[in-house]
């Protein structure tokens, strides 16, 4: 089977990890990380040009804690595309505040402004916008609505390491940023994350946050939690950042075999390939399309299924269809289907295509003739 993603680890990746085991040196619960993580947020600032890097143990701890260090608290509100992964969500139920779901935009599966502009109340005090698929969304309007009403951008970009919006690394525009290294992603380090800012004072609020709001031990400032990242995992980023251009070229490259390769369908109406323009550039970390008939979608999903091509239908429900959210109004912010419409479309039409960088030509090409022998 080739999976929708796999993380490509190699003797460098095993030597790090090797060199950390023989010093002994698993973690470290120093304010600012053992060597390792400073060296791998060292890294992760000059690839995305900002101030601050803070490295923790998954991107939902970072979200959380992005959400923690903006003072987010029972009572107030948070915008949020239902289209994502339910960590986006539960990171906002962490703090107390309430999620509330606005719709995405049909282009690129990322949050629709119009419908984020219905849904501010005088209890939002944060917008999170996803970078769904590793499509950056449209930061400027983002802003230009946020910023009026003293709101502020978390931006998650669990999936967009490495896209680029009007020549700036997403994840660095908004107040802060929020990446995942979960073994599924463009880079990863097992289970990790982090979290960007240029604020300086939001950096020293996250210091604490991410251990027990401590500054020298046992002298609890704030609330916060162990979101430290160990030093194995972060052995494996600093490899992994070695090779990080070049697993995003590779990726390009299959995609732009994809496109090349399903563009009749597009062409017939029947498909709508992922594009990018001047302004908004991918890491492809997936190759979404979009189906105009479910019934379309479910046949090449099955046959590619067969093929032994891992496609996959993220996000199967979207995030206020699940029981959790669904069963409870007050959470979810509705749980009306039509309320978002967009949502539920892209639920019943897109499906993931895989264009990581193991896999072969020919698995690209058997994607395509499934295309091919199906439609
Ligand atoms: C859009 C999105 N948000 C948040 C997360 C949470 O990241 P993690 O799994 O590292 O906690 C993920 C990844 O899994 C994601 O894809």
């Amino acid at each position: 089977m080739i999976p929708i993603n796999k993380p490509w680890l190699d003797d460098d990746a095993k030597q790090e990890v090797l060199n950390v085991l023989a010093e002994n040196s698993l973690t470290s619960p120093a304010k600012n990380g053992g060597k390792r993580v400073q060296d791998f947020e060292n890294l992760l600032k000059s690839y995305l040009n900002v101030k601050h890097v803070i490295a923790v143990n998954s991107g939902t701890s970072a979200i959380h804690a992005s959400l923690l260090s903006l003072g987010i608290k029972p009572g107030d509100e948070v915008i949020l595309p239902s289209f994502t992964f339910v960590a986006t969500a539960n990171s906002v139920v962490a703090t107390g505040a309430k999620p509330v779901f606005a719709d995405i935009n049909t282009d690129d599966y990322t949050i629709d402004f119009s419908d984020v502009e219905k849904k501010i109340t005088d209890k939002t005090k944060a917008i999170i916008p996803v970078h769904l698929y590793g499509h950056p969304s449209n930061m400027e309007r983002l802003y230009a609505i946020a910023k009026s009403k003293s709101i502020k951008v978390v931006e998650d970009a669990c999936q967009s390491l490495g896209s680029l919006y009007n020549e700036k690394q997403s994840g660095t525009i908004g107040d802060l940023g929020c990446f995942s290294f979960y073994a599924s992603k463009v880079l990863t380090t097992g289970e990790g994350g982090a979290i960007v800012t240029n604020d300086d004072n939001i950096y020293e609020e996250l210091l604490m946050i991410r251990n027990h709001g401590m500054v020298n031990g046992y002298d609890t400032r704030v609330f916060g939690l162990n979101l430290r990242l160990p030093e194995l995992c972060a052995a494996i980023g600093i490899s992994q950042m070695r090779k990080l251009n070049q697993m995003l070229e590779i990726r390009k490259a299959n995609a732009e075999l994809l496109s090349e390769g399903l563009k009749s369908f597009e062409q017939k109406g029947i498909l709508k390939l992922p594009k990018e323009s001047e302004n908004n550039k991918f890491n492809w970390y997936l190759f979404t399309v979009g189906f105009k008939d479910n019934s379309h979608r479910e046949l090449v999903k099955d046959n590619l299924l067969k093929a032994g091509i891992g496609a996959t239908v993220y996000y199967d429900p979207p995030v206020h269809k699940t029981p959790y959210y669904d069963n409870d109004t007050d959470k979810s912010g509705s749980s009306a289907d039509n309320l978002l419409p967009n949502t539920t479309w892209a639920w019943n039409h897109v499906l993931s295509l895989p264009v990581h960088p193991l896999m072969a030509k020919d698995d690209l090409n058997a994607i395509i003739r499934t295309f091919e022998n199906t439609l």
